[in-house]
Formats: C-alpha cells, sequence, structure tokens
C-alpha cells in the first residue's frame, strides 16, 4: 500500500513532530501576515488591561497553524492554555468542570469547535459572555438552577468548517481569523526552518521542491522534508539536493502540484467514471475509500483552490484543468471524457 501523504487524523509520530517543530512567538510563526498583525495588537492591548484577550475562531484547512497559533498566543499571553475539541465535551457536567478550574485569564482552546453537542453549546453562550455557568441539579419538579461564577477566560476555537458553525455562537467570537494556504516562499521558510531544527542536511533547490510540493500545508511540508530525509539517508548520506528531493516525491507519487494518489483518485473518480459530474460527495467517498468528512475538509479545499475541482448543488465538477493536469481531453460537443 503506497503511504498517505494527506491525512485527515494527526497520527501519533505526527503529533510528535507538530509539537517539536511548533513555533512558540508570533514573531517566528511564518506567514499569514494579516492575522499576525491583528493578534498582535489584541495581546498587546490585552496585556496592558490586565485582562483576558477577546475570544477568537480560527477556521481554516487542516495543517494550515490552527493549534500552533493557540497555543503561540497562550504563551504571549503568559497564561495556561487548557485544550480539547467539541466531540470530547460530552455534557454540561464536563464543560463546567473544566471551566471552574481555569485561573484567571487562562485560555481554553476548543479544536473542532463546528461539533460540540447542542445543550454543551448553548451553556458556553452565558460563559463567554458574562463568565456565568447555568447549571441545573435534579429532574423534574425538584430540579433546581445554580448560577455559578467563573473565572475571567478566553475561549479559542478552531474549525475546518466556518460554514457549520451556528450563528449565535459565531457571533460571540470578538475575532474571526481565516488561514489561507502558504505560498511557495513562505512554505520554503518553514521547510529551512524545519530542517534546521532536525539538522536536516538541505540545499536551497531541494527545500524549494519539496515547498512547492506541499499543497499550501506547513504540517504536509514538514511531513515531506521527513520523508525526504528518509530517503536522502538511504540514498545520498542524508543530503537533500533538487535530484533527491524530485526522486523521493516521485516514489511516494507526490506529483508537481502536490497532489498524491488519493487526490488523483478523486479526480479520476469524477472524470472517468461520472463524465466530468456531477457527483455527490459520497459517491466520491466510496469509490476512494476515504470518509466523506476527510474528502470534504482534507482534500476538497487545495482542489478547489487549484481550479480542479467545483462543488455545486448537483454536486462536485471536474474542470477543465483537472483533466489537463490528468493529461485528459474533455470533449466539447457532448461533455464526455475521452481518454487519448
Ligand atoms: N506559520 C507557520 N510557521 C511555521 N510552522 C508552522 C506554521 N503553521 C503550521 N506550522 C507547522 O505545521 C504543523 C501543523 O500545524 P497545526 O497548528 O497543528 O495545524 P492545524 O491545527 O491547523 O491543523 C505545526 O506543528 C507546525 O510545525
Ligand atoms: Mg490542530
Amino acid at each position: 500500500m503506497t503511504e498517505r501523504i494527506v491525512t485527515a487524523d494527526e497520527r501519533s509520530e505526527d503529533k510528535e513532530f507538530d509539537r517539536s517543530l511548533r513555533p512558540r512567538q508570533l514573531a517566528e510563526f511564518i506567514g499569514q501576515e494579516a492575522v499576525k498583525a491583528n493578534l498582535e495588537i489584541l495581546i498587546t492591548a490585552a496585556k496592558g488591561r490586565s485582562e483576558p484577550i477577546e475570544h477568537i475562531l480560527i477556521a481554516g484547512p487542516p495543517g494550515l497553524g490552527k493549534t500552533t497559533l493557540a497555543n503561540i498566543v497562550a504563551n504571549e499571553m503568559g497564561v495556561s492554555i487548557r485544550t480539547t475539541s467539541g466531540p470530547a465535551i460530552e455534557h454540561q457536567g464536563a464543560l463546567a468542570s473544566i471551566l471552574t478550574n481555569l485561573e484567571d485569564r487562562d485560555i481554553f482552546f476548543v479544536d473542532e469547535i463546528h461539533r460540540l453537542a447542542r445543550p454543551v453549546e448553548e451553556s458556553l453562550y452565558p460563559a463567554m459572555e458574562d463568565f456565568k455557568f447555568d447549571f441545573v441539579s435534579g429532574k423534574g419538579a425538584g430540579a433546581q438552577t445554580f448560577r455559578l461564577q467563573l473565572p475571567r477566560f478566553t475561549v479559542i476555537g478552531a474549525t475546518t468548517r466556518q460554514g457549520m458553525l451556528s450563528a449565535p455562537l459565531r457571533d460571540r467570537f470578538g475575532a474571526v481569523y481565516p488561514l489561507y494556504f502558504y505560498g511557495s516562499d513562505d512554505l520554503f521558510a518553514i521547510v529551512t526552518r524545519s530542517a534546521q531544527l532536525l539538522r536536516v542536511d538541505v540545499d536551497e533547490a531541494g527545500a524549494r521542491v519539496i515547498a512547492r510540493r506541499s499543497r499550501g500545508t506547513p504540517r504536509v511540508a514538514n511531513r515531506l522534508l521527513r520523508r525526504v530525509r528518509d530517503f536522502a539517508q538511504v540514498r545520498a548520506q542524508g543530503r537533500i539536493d533538487e535530484r533527491i528531493a524530485l526522486d523521493a516525491l516521485a516514489m511516494l507519487e507526490v506529483d508537481e502540484l502536490g497532489l498524491d494518489l488519493i487526490d488523483r483518485r478523486i479526480l479520476r473518480t469524477i472524470v472517468e467514471k461520472y463524465e466530468g459530474g456531477p457527483v455527490g460527495l459520497e459517491t466520491i467517498a466510496v469509490s476512494v475509500s476515504e470518509d466523506p468528512e476527510t474528502v470534504e475538509d482534507v482534500y476538497e479545499p487545495f482542489l478547489m483552490q487549484l481550479g480542479f475541482l467545483a462543488r455545486t448543488p448537483r454536486g462536485r465538477v471536474a474542470t477543465k484543468l483537472a483533466y489537463d493536469h490528468l493529461g485528459l481531453v474533455k470533449a466539447a460537443s457532448n461533455d464526455q471524457a475521452r481518454l487519448f
């Protein structure tokens, strides 16, 4: 089986590397200049007033730096961060116990915040607004409501699906930052920085090859760097130059745009089995043996960014650019794809 280069889940090896390579300060965080400039102001202002920083929502595809930014904010504020994820908070009691244990100005980081259970989400509203938590004890006629006073704290929410957030939740964030795919200069800087931290010997041309094939995503850049390093260790005494990087990525079946086997299978499914679409997400997911969520969150955003895939009300459509990339011809007359 070919190894997948793009994965939704952070495997334990990746998690370890994510942690070791994660920038700790805003100044070390590469790219996303507008977000950094805004955060800098929020942080400085909040510190100047000795207040918690505003609630912040960070949105964007996996691997772009949402968790990293949340940790940087905590670090720059000099406060602790408590990390959890939407589906992990099972009921209101669990939320109450986390919130009451925070200290003044601490950060409560909720990953995948669009997946909070409804009752949990609803008890988060007054907590975010007034640092109050209404707790119902007992059932039926004997039920009593207690109001807990919480420490002043900040929610940082991360989501891959801004569109799935309810309006009342979104409205409670003072700042909303969408993250975008990184350009190849930023990725080059990220590859170079990671290579230094991991003591990998890579020349400029080698780093540029890796950067260009990283699908605009720092996590992918770091993952490719590690894979290419392994290859170089076996084939070239550990030294990565352009040739070694190109050979390693060819072996991993990562193409010149950074697409891997699954990306190409998604496009081929639409083009070859469904004449270019529209095709439903579920159908695509089944034919590439992935969850619909993974296809939608992990693969599609980059394919759309490249202009290879469009979402329409009736399903996904492959564009002419996708046909060109696959070396296929889209027949103009009857909209049928033809192999050649
Ligand atoms: N702007 C950046 N500069 C340097 N490294 C970054 C940047 N953004 C992300 N990374 C790297 O990519 C990895 C994945 O980032 P992470 O914050 O976990 O992404 P997300 O939470 O959005 O999935 C991190 O470990 C970090 O090493
Ligand atoms: Mg994350």
